[in-house]
């Protein structure tokens, strides 16, 4: 019998997590099944397919929309990184206990880093958007040596208080702060889009002069082409553009690792998932 792993969302059909794992599985000869489990829209249903599943002998499971609060609250034990973030997206269980880990900002991090082949340490980086996104992001982000942090928002005040909230939890050495979509000051090194504008077909109202020369501009968004923040960022000159399938293919892979004890070569995957949006 394979070891049981599953990812729950709402909707999930198009979840591109069981084929990612699934070639993980195959390169890594490790014996296991991965599946997608549609929690439904109803209260609760995240506890409930989470507990069905574990009766089942499933052995842990990736979290996506919008169940990654629950997955949290369903923890006995926490990274200091789900904490943070407020949010989880991976969970395994040994026994009783239930761990929990936010992935999604070290698959960041390792997108930009490795497979963009961009040292984060002491770049300026500027995160649109004040929601869940960014708040995963702040602290691996941090971590990797960014010397600078601006998270600018439509809604000012709640950027500000993003940041006054997270910055004691910070390395000293990174300069965290928060305000509306046109107060960064100064050009960033890379500019991620962590607002959920690209789904509505809208590009967050940036201003030109904060792409640095040679910036790199991210859109956390995947499968969507040339998103409208990739092109603003073309448009104000940024030649490297890149989406979000390098990040969800790097933190499925930080979760395979924790899960299997064996990391997997994400090469195969990441050519997979962006030649089949
Ligand atoms: P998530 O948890 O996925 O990050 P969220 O908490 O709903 O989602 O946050 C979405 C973010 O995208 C918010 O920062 C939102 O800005 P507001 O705080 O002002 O609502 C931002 N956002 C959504 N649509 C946007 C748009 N068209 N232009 C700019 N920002 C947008």
């Amino acid at each position: 019998m394979p070891d049981r792993y599953a990812v729950i969302g709402h909707p999930i059909a198009h979840s591109k997590s069981p084929l990612i794992h699934g070639l993980f599985a195959r390169a890594t000869g490790q014996d296991m099944a991965y599946e997608a489990i549609d929690g439904g829209a109803e209260p609760g249903g995240f506890a409930r397919a989470l507990a069905a599943f574990r009766a089942a002998g499933g052995r842990g499971v990736n979290v996506t929309l919008p169940f990654k609060l629950d997955a949290l609250a369903a923890a006995d034990k926490a990274s200091d990184d789900a904490r943070l973030a407020g949010a989880a997206n991976a969970l395994r269980w040994d026994g009783g206990r239930v761990e929990a880990r936010n992935f999604d900002g070290i698959g960041l991090v390792r997108d930009i880093e490795v497979n963009l082949g961009l040292p984060l340490a002491g770049r300026r980086v500027l995160l649109l958007g004040a929601g869940g996104a960014t708040r995963g992001a702040l602290l691996p982000l941090a971590r990797a040596g960014a010397a600078r942090l601006f998270i600018a928002n439509r809604t000012a005040a709640k950027a500000e208080a993003l940041a006054r909230a997270l910055a004691p939890h910070l390395p000293a050495a990174c300069a965290l702060q928060g305000g509306g979509l046109d107060m960064p000051d100064g050009a960033f090194d890379v500019v991620i889009n962590a607002t959920s504008a690209s789904l509505g077909g809208e590009a967050p109202a940036v201003p030109d002069g904060a792409f640095a020369p040679g910036a790199l501009a991210y859109d956390m968004v995947y499968g969507k082409g040339l998103t409208p923040f990739m092109q603003r960022a073309q448009a104000a000159g940024c030649a490297r553009v890149a989406d979000g399938a390098g990040m969800l293919v790097e933190q499925a892979a930080e979760a395979f690792a924790w899960w299997r004890g064996v990391r997997p070569d994400t090469r195969e995957a990441l050519t997979v998932i962006q030649s089949r949006p």
